[in-house]
């Protein structure tokens, strides 16, 4: 494994590797991916073994273009046209009917797929140079929490891989939204920070919940540490704490107050956390509205 500075010509190296169907860790706007060629089955069993995730769990693949995720469906909608339109490059993902050349090791077995264009000038340079679509699924061990820096990767993910492209702290921080457009009416599979009112407006109406059945990688424990997570309203004087107001204690940190800025920072710390050894953490609640960030939470706090 070598990690790379995103130059033009480790660009290069890299999509040789994925053409050659190796892995590489890719940074995106959302997390870092566990990146292969999507429509090669052995490089996508890879990424299956190198996760230690279920191959009931399907994959994202990864376009430069919309006109490329055009390829990998049977029905592109205008709805999923004017969604690709509105929010790509960026933090959404849409479900759609599957091509038939797409491998049904990708998508699980199912007969849709998931596409999204991310935004980050670096994997959409990869894609292009590779030529094939990225399946990439986030870059950590199943239901552990998501690196958002090169330096939150799991050893055993670093250990599988060919090269990882450094491209720096992702922006976003959570999970893509996945919407699907195969259910009527399209569904949240699950919840993100792409723009909810411009997803409202372009369906005429917000979208329900769909659920966890349907789509399989949703488990209620996932994104966790190891560190026991505990909500609280106002965190102890004495004990580790993520907080939302200035405190005098050295045990806290406080977090911003800003969803956005609020999302970026989370997973950064929880990994921070694991690597100090912290037992329990209180975490203040942050507001209702901000709901991936809540979804996020749940899930890390859901008992194994
Ligand atoms: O932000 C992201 O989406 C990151 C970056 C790397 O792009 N990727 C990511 O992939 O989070 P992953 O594999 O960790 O999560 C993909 C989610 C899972 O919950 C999976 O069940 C769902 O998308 N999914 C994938 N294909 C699906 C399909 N055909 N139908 C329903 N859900 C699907
Ligand atoms: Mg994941």
């Amino acid at each position: 494994m070598k990690v790379l500075a995103p130059t033009e010509e480790n660009l290069v190296l890299a999509a040789e590797a994925v053409r050659d169907g190796k892995l590489v860790v890719i940074p995106t706007e959302t997390v870092y991916g566990l990146a292969a060629n999507g429509l090669n089955p052995e490089a996508v069993n890879r990424i299956f073994a190198a996760k230690g995730r279920p191959a009931d769990n399907p994959l994202i693949l990864h376009v430069a273009h919309r006109e490329e995720a055009k390829s990998l469906t049977t029905h592109w909608s205008e709805v999923a046209e004017t969604l690709a339109i509105a929010l790509w490059p960026g933090p959404l993902t849409l479900v759609v009917p599957k091509a038939a050349h797409i491998p049904s090791e990708t998508t699980a077995g199912l007969d849709s797929v998931a596409v999204r264009c991310p935004s980050h000038p670096v994997t959409l340079r990869l894609i292009q140079l590779a030529g094939v679509p990225l399946a990439a699924p986030s870059a950590n061990r199943f239901m552990a929490t998501s690196p958002t820096r090169v330096a939150h990767l799991d050893p055993a993910i670093l250990d599988a891989v060919e090269y990882v492209l450094d491209g720096g702290p992702c922006d976003v921080g959570l999970e893509s939204t996945v919407l699907s457009l195969v259910s009527n009416p399209p569904t949240v599979l699950r919840l993100g920070m792409a723009d909810a009112e411009a997803i409202e407006l372009i369906l005429g109406g917000a979208p329900e919940r769909g659920s966890d059945r349907r789509s399989p990688g949703m488990h209620a424990r996932h994104y966790a540490p190891k560190a026991q997570l505990v909500l609280v309203d106002r965190a102890d004087e004495g004990v580790a704490a993520l907080v939302l107001r200035p405190s005098s204690s050295p045990f806290h940190l406080q977090m911003p107050g800003d969803e956005r800025a609020y999302a970026a920072r989370i997973y950064h710390e929880l990994h921070l956390i694991d690597r100090q050894g912290v037992e329990t953490v209180q975490i203040e609640r942050p507001p209702r509205e901000w709901s991936a960030v809540w979804d996020r939470l749940n899930r890390a706090l859901s008992p194994p």
